[in-house]
């Protein structure tokens, strides 16, 4: 369906929506004019609530959507990202084009789906022309992403890429090198492992089982702190 709503209004819906809200009235209209199952309650909430529309820097004047994150509220395994493309920009939600598409193979490979865990990035607004985010927009979003970890409580996080390993972990990072380590980020275990959009311009028969040994090694400690 193609989308007849003005510029920011879908965006105002999407909001509210995250904020629990499930119908909108209007004056003189009969009957709700827009309905949407509840956004799950939670912690999380009150991180979206605080993010509001953002406008701290200024990825937000070219955005469509700012793309919170999605799955669930209260996953054992939570990825990483970098931040929205193009395809996440018009959707609202991260990791919905090809490389999206790889990650949940990824998910599914180590027996979890999309719905099982979360999915976020560093920054929460496409940076232009897919360009890498700036310090200053890292800077303004992390606490957002950190707000997130905690409310979420991941047993395990998982980096994907060069992008979002550097930033969690402070210091710079060479993934080709790094990848499969284990660090931590505040306590929790960090997996570091490669980008979708990386493995997609290497899809190797080695690389793809480098990336199924990290996701299995991270949901093996998953597992392990689940049952103990
Ligand atoms: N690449 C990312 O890092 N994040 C997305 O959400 C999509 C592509």
């Amino acid at each position: 369906m193609t989308d007849p709503v003005r510029p920011g209004v879908l965006e105002q819906i999407r909001f509210l929506h995250e904020l629990g809200v499930d119908a909108l009235r209007l004056p003189g209209i009969p009957g709700p004019v827009v309905t949407a199952k509840a956004g799950a309650a939670g912690p999380l909430e009150a991180v979206r609530r605080d993010l509001g529309p953002c406008t701290r820097c200024a990825l937000s004047e070219g955005r469509k959507n700012i793309v919170f994150g999605v799955g669930h509220p209260s996953a054992r395994l939570m990825f990483i990202g970098e931040g929205p493309g193009e395809e996440e920009d018009r959707q609202g939600e991260p990791f919905v084009g090809r490389a999206g598409k790889l990650l949940d193979r990824m998910i599914a490979a180590i027996g979890l789906s999309r719905e099982q865990v979360y999915i976020a990035n560093i920054v929460k607004c496409r940076p232009p022309g897919n360009r890498n985010p700036h310090d200053d927009e890292i800077a303004t979003c992390f606490g957002f992403l950190v707000a997130q970890i905690e409310a979420i409580q991941p047993q395990a996080l998982v980096a994907l890429g060069k992008v979002a390993a550097s930033v969690l972990l402070q210091e710079p990072i060479a993934i080709t090198r790094a990848r499969g380590q284990m660090r931590e980020f505040r306590g929790i275990p960090l997996m570091l492992t490669f980008h979708p959009a990386y493995l997609l311009r290497q899809y190797t028969r080695q690389n793809r089982q480098a990336v199924y040994d990290d996701l299995r090694q991270v949901k093996a400690l998953v597992d392990q702190a689940g049952s103990g």
